[in-house]
């Protein structure tokens, strides 16, 4: 099975199981978009208004500003997979709390499985707590980091969410300089993607 089949079936089990938490008024669950054969992954907080119309994550205002980001140093979209911790929207963007962010977590990391990214860049504190237990985003924000996971090393990159960003001129300096150092982890390892297999874009939606 390709990965990107693999993708697809993991949805099709999140889409089915009944124990995942209910969020009112969530129309759609997010599970994520873009490149199976992707090296990096980027893993937000949760959908919000237009991730739940769309059913895509990051395509409203913080997503806008992610896509700047990721053009600022010359990353498509398109080579990246995208996802967030929570995979419906809480009502009103309220913040997920860590019963619900345990309850998704068979996905997020059957994603991380099946991509197996070189990086993972963190978007906030909900999914940097994941891998960085414990520490304030203010100090860890752009410090590329090496952790274990299962039988294998991905450099996690903690950043600002978007929405802060957003909210913050000073957070917002801070994120787009971090991606920076993004673009630096990623020139110091191999290439991004193998054009050969870059052919292989995704959309789950
Ligand atoms: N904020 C997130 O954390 N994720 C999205 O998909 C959109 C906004």
């Amino acid at each position: 099975m390709t990965k990107r089949e693999k993708l697809i079936k993991l949805r099709e089990k999140a889409l089915a199981d009944k124990k995942l938490p209910k969020f009112e008024g969530a129309t759609k669950l997010v599970f994520g978009a873009g490149n199976a054969q992707a090296q990096i992954l980027m893993l937000g907080e949760s959908p919000g208004y237009w991730e739940d119309v769309k059913g895509i994550p990051f395509v409203g205002n913080a997503g806008k500003l992610l896509d700047q980001a990721l053009q600022s140093i010359e990353v498509p979209r398109g080579d990246v997979f995208i996802t967030n911790v929570v995979l419906y929207r809480p009502p009103g963007n309220r913040d997920p709390n860590p019963d619900e962010i345990e309850a998704f977590s068979p996905y997020i990391d059957g994603i991380i499985d099946i991509l197996a990214p070189r990086v993972i860049v963190t978007l906030g504190r909900f999914s940097m707590a994941k891998f960085l237990p414990g520490v304030f985003i203010s100090s860890v924000h752009g410090k590329p980091k090496e952790v274990s996971w299962k039988d294998k090393k991905i450099i996690v990159v903690p950043m600002y969410h978007p929405a802060a960003a957003l909210r913050n001129g000073d957070v917002k300096a801070k994120m787009l300089r971090d991606f920076v150092v993004l673009k630096d982890v990623l020139e110091s390892r191999d290439k991004l993607v193998d054009d050969k297999i870059k052919l292989e874009q995704m959309k789950l939606v």
